[in-house]
């Protein structure tokens, strides 16, 4: 097995028994992390890029069974902020050193394409040597057509599970695989830096659904892969299951950064959450992506995922001082930077 590791390692890829093996097992950890952070170095040095992510809206009018935000938690205490209030997070974020402002919110109808693209375009005019990344969902392709060209440059639309009887479990019928892959390769073939991902531990989920994972990935390219732990909320139809473990979200990490040496991979806030030093420990195993909070600090407590959540007290100064030790502490440092993706793979 060891030579799994090292075969992965160099040619980036192994056949689907090869993959399953090393999903599975515990004892490679330790391998696979120190390959992994090697291929990082090589392709980033000990760059981390941070990105501001700014939570604008909780309203959604999707049902996702394992979401806490989902539009049947009547407990949810809605918000939305305004356009307003979103240029003074940028505004708060610039100094702090951000060069990326993520806007990030349920599917919200209030946030037309009209209202979208008025707001991308005004953190474009006023900081022109930033990028806007949206994660608003699913979306037509003119949608999106429009939104690139008000600026956006890169979007995030996790793929969740690319099986699509998996994807049935987590989902109510009216969504499908299908279409949150059309959504990928639309934005893909529009030209945005695409970020795609999954959820590690839900529900139903096997070994051979994160093959598929993987295997979906490769056939996107995609310039960012998020993944995180599924993370248990209380007033979903998913309260009853355990949520899932920072161990193989790590393990998945060093994978996926030997897979995709290139890829822009966050230490995500649900990590963070499942264990205290999982941001760490996932940068550590080949993530070389931040994504402190720049939300007001009235609404942090209300875009709730899931239970337990970090830094939903913090102000932004706050978090970004204490990510910056984390990521110190760690052997990186953070870099202020738009960050954009290393194809070239030349180190800085
Ligand atoms: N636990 C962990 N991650 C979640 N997400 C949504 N709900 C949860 C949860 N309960 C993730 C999804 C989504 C991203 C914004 O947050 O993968 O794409
Ligand atoms: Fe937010 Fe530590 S990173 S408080």
């Amino acid at each position: 097995m060891a030579d799994t590791v090292k075969k992965l390692a160099l040619s980036r890829d192994l056949d689907d028994g090869e993959l399953s093996a090393l999903i599975a097992a515990d004892v490679h950890d330790e391998e696979l992390r120190v390959e992994a952070d090697k291929k990082r170095r090589e392709v980033y040095g000990d760059a981390v890029f941070i990105r501001g992510l700014i939570e604008f809206t909780n309203y959604c009018k999707n049902d996702c069974y394992y979401c806490g935000i989902r539009h049947g938690n009547k407990k949810a205490e809605r918000f939305r902020l305004s356009p307003d209030e979103i240029l003074a997070c940028c505004d708060e974020g610039y100094p702090l050193g951000f060069r990326t402002f993520v806007l990030q919110g349920g599917e919200d109808p209030f946030f037309d394409d009209n209202t979208l693209c008025t707001i991308v375009s005004a953190i474009r005019n006023r900081y022109p040597d930033c990028a806007v990344t949206l994660s608003v969902g699913e979306r037509s392709h003119g949608s999106y057509l429009e939104l690139f060209r008000a600026g956006a440059e890169r979007y995030l639309l996790r793929h969740e599970t690319a099986d699509p009887v998996h994807y049935g479990k987590l989902h109510p019928a009216v969504m499908s695989a299908e279409n949150r892959k059309k959504c990928l390769f639309d934005l893909k073939e529009i030209g945005y830096q695409v970020g795609s991902g999954f959820m590690v531990g839900t529900p139903y989920q096997t070994v051979g659904n994160i093959v598929s994972d993987l295997r979906f990935l490769q056939e996107l390219d995609p310039d960012m892969i998020g993944i995180g732990p599924f993370v248990t909320h209380s007033e979903t139809p998913f309260a009853g299951f355990e949520s899932g473990s920072a161990e193989l979200t790590l393990r998945l990490l060093s994978i996926l950064r030997l897979m995709f040496p290139h890829a822009l991979i966050p230490a995500t806030t649900s990590l963070g959450t499942v264990s205290p030093t999982g941001r760490e420990d996932g940068l550590r195993s080949g993530a070389n992506v931040v994504m402190p909070n720049l939300s007001p600090v009235r609404v942090r407590n209300k875009y709730l995922l899931y239970d337990g959540k970090i830094c939903t007290g913090e102000e932004s100064a706050q978090c970004v001082a204490c990510l910056d030790a984390r990521v110190r502490s760690a052997g990186y440092r953070i870099a202020v930077d738009r960050g954009d993706v290393r194809k070239d793979g030349a180190p800085k």
